[in-house]
This record gives structure tokens, C-alpha cells and sequence, in this order.
């Protein structure tokens, strides 16, 4: 017996490290403008938008931009960011990701992505997972960015599922409160994975075939 019919998934950090391309492209920008930005602040940018991610990167800025800096900031950013997603291929996909979609997706639970990144479609191509998951809501998608449920609650609307017959598995703590928020059981991995909020908190993705059982 299955405890769930169907599966979301956040992308960067869950289903590939393009968390770590975030984090180089966010770096490059915020040396050279002379702003501290380390790991840790990082961490503070997982699940939210570009945008949102940009504001938090220049609260420590020690001077005041115009929208129309930031707009050429965020663009620089995500120019950098692209340039490391081109680079990637299939061989990027991680095999212990690899084999726990397969067997998720035999077992006849139903997966989706839930991601707040516009890059979603780029990626996923890049990976070879294109046409792989029965629903894909990110941030094409979407007004409101983690920690809003909005993208979680349209995926599992494209699955044709309650919140209730989901889970959702996450790397910020952005996007556990997110799954919480749309009445989804959560479980968490990488950085938000001691998150006490979650109700299965996994080392690999694989731990999750013991959550869904
Ligand atoms: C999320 C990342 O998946 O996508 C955030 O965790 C990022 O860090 C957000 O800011 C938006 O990504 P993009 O690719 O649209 O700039
Ligand atoms: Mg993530």
C-alpha cells in the first residue's frame, strides 16, 4: 500500500546541483560589486525568486540601487547561470536520482516538479528529463514564489490530486514552509533537511522509497 499518489519535486538542490550554479553565478556578481556574500547567506536564497534572491543579496550592499541596476543585475547573474546550465548534460544526473525516479514512477505514483526557477524547462532538457514527469509548474508558472504554496498547489492540480495525496520533497526551508502552507506532507533533503518541520528527512533520494511505502 502506498502512502502517496503522486510526488513533487523542487529541482535545484533536489533533483540536480544547480544550487551550486546559483551559488557560483550570485557570488561572481556580488564580488564585483563589493558585496560579502558567503555559503551561508546562500542558504537564504534557496526556493525564493530571482528577484526576491537579488534583494536579499544586496541587503548588505552599502549602497542603494535603481530598479533599473538591479534589473541589469539580475540579468548578469542569470547570463553566468546559464552559461553553467549549457555546460551540463544527462551525465549530470545523479544515478541514485536517476534510479529513485524510475522506480517511483513503476511503482504508478505520479511526479511532478515543483520549482521556482524559469530555467526549469532548460534544465530538465539539459538533464535529459524533458519529457519524463506527468506535470511541470515553476516559475513561468507562477505569482508567488516560495514560500507560497502557489506552485506546489498548481502541480498537484496538473496531477489531478489533493495536497493530501502528495509529497513534497525539498532543499529550502522556503519550500518545506511552502508544502506546509498547501496542506503537503514534506520531506526534506540537503540544507533543509534537519528542518523540524518535515516529516521525513532524507540523506540521498533513495531514503524516500522507505517514506512512500
Ligand atoms: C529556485 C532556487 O529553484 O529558483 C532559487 O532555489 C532561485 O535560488 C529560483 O532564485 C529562481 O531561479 P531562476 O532560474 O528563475 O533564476
Ligand atoms: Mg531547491
Amino acid at each position: 500500500m502506498l502512502k502517496y499518489k503522486g510526488i513533487l519535486f523542487d529541482l535545484d538542490g533536489v533533483i540536480c546541483s544547480t544550487d551550486e550554479y546559483h551559488y557560483l553565478a550570485w557570488k561572481a556578481l556580488a564580488d564585483r560589486l563589493g558585496i560579502p556574500f558567503d555559503r551561508e547567506r546562500n542558504n537564504l536564497l534557496r526556493g525564493v525568486s530571482r528577484m526576491q534572491s537579488l534583494e536579499i543579496v544586496l541587503q548588505k550592499a552599502d549602497k542603494t540601487y535603481t530598479e533599473e541596476q538591479k534589473a541589469a543585475f539580475a540579468e548578469e547573474k542569470n547570463a553566468l547561470y546559464r552559461q553553467y546550465l549549457s555546460q551540463m548534460s544527462p551525465r549530470d544526473l545523479d544515478e541514485d536520482v536517476k534510479n529513485t525516479l524510475r522506480t517511483l514512477r513503476d511503482e504508478g505514483i505520479k511526479l511532478a516538479i515543483g520549482s521556482s526557477s524559469k530555467n526549469t524547462p532548460f534544465i530538465l532538457e539539459r538533464i535529459g528529463l524533458d519529457r519524463f514527469f506527468d506535470a511541470v509548474a515553476d516559475g513561468n508558472c507562477i505569482t508567488h514564489s516560495k514560500p507560497h504554496p502557489e506552485v506546489f498547489l498548481k502541480a498537484a492540480e496538473m496531477l489531478l490530486l489533493d495536497p493530501h495525496d502528495c509529497l513534497v520533497v525539498e532543499d529550502a526551508r522556503a519550500g518545506v514552509q511552502s508544502a506546509l502552507a498547501g496542506g503537503f506532507d514534506c520531506a526534506a533533503i540537503g540544507d533543509a533537511k534537519d528542518d523540524p518541520r518535515a516529516a521525513y528527512h532524507l540523506t540521498r533520494l533513495s531514503d524516500l522509497l522507505r517514506c512512500v511505502r
